[in-house]
């Protein structure tokens, strides 16, 4: 996958000499030569007191507005905080696009209302902030709040998920969902061959219907459903949260207990709800158990429930964005040329050593061989 990831301390440019600094470099070598009178130390404090006079006495605005040449500001509409993959996605953006880098960030949790978020951003367009960066709750809905952006000339950064109309936004930056999708399929395909199972019976717990990371794991998960002739028994929205997870699932487990045996859940956060159910159901799962459990983000928690055997495996959704969105910005402000599309690096990890790679065609129709990597104690503590 092409990945982009930009470190920070490529934008950090080396600290020019200032006043205080040649001061204090002086005050080291009267130091070290001994030369540490009375006389050095009133000069030190008159030296002290001019430096003063010549800055004004300020705290330095932050390096930013050096590196940019000016403070430059950014509204970020955010879905929500639903998951642990989210919250890592706030913290990498906030991260990023800080005072230090030259961005005064102006955040809003969005909650996962959709009307909240159209606000959101029609409010950024009204405050005449330089970019918006919009995690889009669902893809559609944008036409209105987009045309008043582009009218009003603020460049607009979609991050993670996708709006359908890809004319209204500049650059877009995050996962490949479909092909997730697809890796699982071709995983639970080989999975499945190479354990002897015979029937493979699916209950589906779906992310948020219309957000485009739902369609495009569900749009690559079922083309092997269909490929392979699955039975997929029923599927539902567990909205990408651990208790929409749990409330999906005891749901399933009330009306088709003994019918399943595949679980695949959206997210992780849906999964830890999904393994609470099951637990209180008494039905056992993962590594040995009566339900092989898929899932998607590989969070901290997430690959730590591979390393235990409790999911069988976990297809990688990399939430940590915000240094290509700060380059992203950065190269706009150069009027540099940008790509359209900017894929984050993922991984795809089970529990087991059986499957230790795939080959299939991705979303693109081209066809890629990639590894299965078995969690270890490294794997989990490298998470995010
Ligand atoms: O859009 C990314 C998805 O949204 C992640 O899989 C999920 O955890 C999040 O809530």
């Amino acid at each position: 996958m092409d990945a982009k990831v930009v470190q920070f301390s490529d934008y950090v440019k080396k600290r020019k000499s200032t006043p205080i600094r040649r001061l204090l470099s002086y005050f080291k070598k009267l130091k070290k030569s001994g030369a540490f009178t009375g006389r050095s130390i009133a000069f030190l404090i008159f030296f002290v007191m001019i430096a003063c006079l010549i800055s004004g006495c300020k705290a330095p605005k932050g390096r930013g507005d050096k590196l940019l040449g000016r403070e430059v500001t950014v509204g970020f509409a955010q879905v929500g905080h639903e998951s642990d993959w989210r919250i890592a996605s706030t913290n990498s953006v906030k991260q990023a696009l800080s005072e230090e880098n030259g961005i005064k960030l102006d955040f809003i949790d969005c909650d996962n209302d959709t009307d909240v978020q159209i606000k959101a951003v029609s409010g950024f367009v009204d405050k005449k902030v330089d970019y918006i960066v919009i995690d889009p709750i669902v893809s559609t809905g944008w036409e209105d709040v987009l045309t008043k952006a582009e009218e009003a000339g603020i460049p607009v950064i979609v991050i993670d998920r996708t709006i359908d109309d890809s004319e209204k936004y500049v650059t877009w930056l995050g996962s490949e969902f479909t092909d997730e999708g697809l890796a699982a399929g071709e995983w639970l395909k080989n999975y499945a061959a190479k354990k002897g199972l015979r029937e493979i019976n699916i209950i589906e717990v779906t992310g948020n219907e219309g957000s485009s990371a739902e369609n495009g794991r569900s749009a690559g998960f079922h083309k092997y459903i269909e490929y392979e002739a699955w039975n997929i028994i029923d599927s539902r929205d567990g909205e990408f949260t651990e208790e929409g997870g749990k409330r999906v699932m005891d749901e399933f487990c009330e009306e088709y207990k003994g019918e399943f045996n595949v679980i695949v859940a959206q997210n992780d956060n849906m999964a830890f709800g999904i393994m609470k159910s099951l637990d209180e159901h008494g039905i056992s799962y993962g590594v040995g158990g009566d339900m092989i459990i898929i899932s998607f983000d590989a969070c901290k928690n997430g690959l730590k429930n591979v390393l235990d055997g409790n999911i069988n495996a976990d297809f990688e959704c990399n939430p940590l964005q915000g240094p290509a969105c700060l380059k992203l910005i950065y190269d706009l402000e150069k009027q540099a040329k940008i790509q359209k599309e900017t894929f984050m690096s993922e991984t795809w990890y089970a529990a087991e050593d059986i499957v230790p790679e795939i080959t299939y065609f991705n979303s693109m129709g081209e066809e890629v061989t990639e590894p299965i990597v078995v969690v270890d104690k490294a794997a989990v503590e490298a998470a995010y």
